[in-house]
């Protein structure tokens, strides 16, 4: 059973929104709903809350009285920093009825409501279906838009023919029925495809002390690591991560380790990778840290420092050494610019690894600290790439890809299947 988002936008159809919320929840599903403002002058709070049990949100600047919690899910002991903790725990996100205005509003990417910022932040799958008067849902201006959301992997239920609100009109916007609502929102839950897979995945970036306060680090914020994270788990994967620095709430449904040093990371991976099937080693580890640092504060007065550093464990290579036959074990290079592939490429084959997620840092729009990514997966003979998205839908590529890779080796073919069916997608 799945943490399922509704988002209600404004008109008629939205009566049609609270029978979708009953039968998910009817369905063993746990609800919680973001409507905008507009919409409340077609239904109201009440209705939605008295059957998800959970209180609705509408604005970005209302606390929430549950604190980010799905139904049947404890009571979190502090509220979250963000207002975007429902849709960070959701594992499919679902906007009916979707007005003209709102699918506006999310093909340019505008954040100013709840809702359109909450699609903005998704890295689950997200669903809209449209709901309007005929003209508007054929003006070219909403059929381009559609085609933006259509080519960003957004699901698109398309609304139905017949009559319309408006008084003897006829024609194409009726949103589609419940039953079609709840069984497009439950299909993006997917297929439990991981069930039983137990997935480690390392997020973050370490930090190695100079001294007592100071420590050499970089810029990963662990977002790649937890939308991968988050994706094993709505394919019903066991999922341990190990988090180096990382300031996001634990993720539902995933053991979390927390470490701060290379050295630390190294130790929990090798602990928890002989029980592992697949690897995400996406963490940024350092290569390098102060072979002495000080126990105490560096004082100015005593000169500029020099600073010896020593080489790190290469934890991937390493556990690589030990693998066991089918485990999957996947790879992150950031590179720079020109040849970045080729030298993933190398990665891949110095470390031993199945998969090779390139990106290239020389942008600054994509990667680090940036809720978007653009990658190239490598594997022995393919190359995919995975066009500028939301770290959701990339995390969603490297997921097929590890289960391609899976497939094969289950088929006895060592890759090489899942090789050329990558290698086609080029
Ligand atoms: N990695 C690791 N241990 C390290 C350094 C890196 O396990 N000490 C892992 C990273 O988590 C990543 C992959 O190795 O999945 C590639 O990291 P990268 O630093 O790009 O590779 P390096 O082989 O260290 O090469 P470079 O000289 O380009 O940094």
């Amino acid at each position: 059973m799945g943490r399922l988002l509704l988002g209600v936008t404004g008109g008629i159809a939205a009566y049609k929104a609270v029978e979708t919320a009953r039968l998910a929840v009817s369905a063993g599903h746990a609800v919680r709903v973001i409507q905008t403002s507009t919409s409340e002058r077609f239904v109201g709070k009440a209705s939605f809350e008295a059957i998800t049990g959970a209180p609705v949100l509408i604005s970005e600047f209302d606390a929430d009285p549950a604190r980010g919690a799905y139904p049947g899910e404890p009571l979190p002991d502090r509220a979250p920093i963000s207002h975007l903790a429902l849709v960070e725990r959701a594992q499919a996100y679902l906007i009916a009825p979707a007005s003209a205005n709102t699918l506006a509003k999310l093909a340019h990417g505008h954040a100013d409501n709840l809702l359109c910022t909450a699609a903005l932040a998704a890295s689950c799958p997200i669903a809209v279906a449209p709901a309007m008067n005929h003209r508007m849902y054929t003006s070219g201006a909403t059929q381009a838009n559609l085609g933006l959301l259509a080519g960003r992997g957004i699901t698109i239920i398309p609304p139905g023919e017949g009559n319309l609100a408006s008084h003897g009109e006829r024609g194409i916007g009726r949103l589609a029925e419940p039953v079609e609502l709840l069984s497009a929102w439950e299909a993006m839950l997917g297929p439990a495809s991981l069930a039983g897979v137990r997935v480690l995945v390392s997020a973050g970036g370490t930090r190695e002390p100079i001294d007592s306060v100071r420590y050499m680090g970089n810029r990963s914020s662990g977002r790649m690591g937890y939308a991968l994270a988050s994706d094993a788990v709505r394919r019903g994967a066991e999922v341990t991560v190990i988090a180096a620095n990382v300031a996001l709430d634990d993720l539902p449904g995933t053991r979390v380790i927390r470490v701060q040093t290379a050295g630390e990371l190294a130790a929990a991976c090798e602990r928890e990778f002989p029980s592992c099937d697949v690897l995400l080693m996406a963490a940024a580890v350092a290569d390098f840290r102060p072979a002495q640092p000080s126990e105490q504060k560096l004082k100015k007065d005593r000169g500029v420092p020099s600073i010896e550093l020593e080489p790190t464990i290469d934890v991937l290579a390493a556990v690589a050494e030990v693998r066991r036959p089918g485990q999957v074990l996947v790879g992150f290079a950031a590179e720079h610019g020109d040849g970045a592939t080729s030298s993933g490429r190398q990665k891949l084959e110095r470390k031993r690894l199945d998969l090779v997620v390139v990106n290239d840092i020389s942008r600054r729009d994509i990667g680090f600290d940036s809720a978007q990514n653009e990658v190239t997966i490598i594997s022995a003979s393919g190359e995919r790439l995975v066009p500028q998205a939301s770290k959701g839908h990339v995390a969603r590529a490297v997921l097929d890809e590890v289960e391609l890779v899976r497939g094969s080796s289950r088929e006895g073919v060592n890759g090489a299947g899942a090789d050329a069916r990558s290698a086609a997608r080029v």
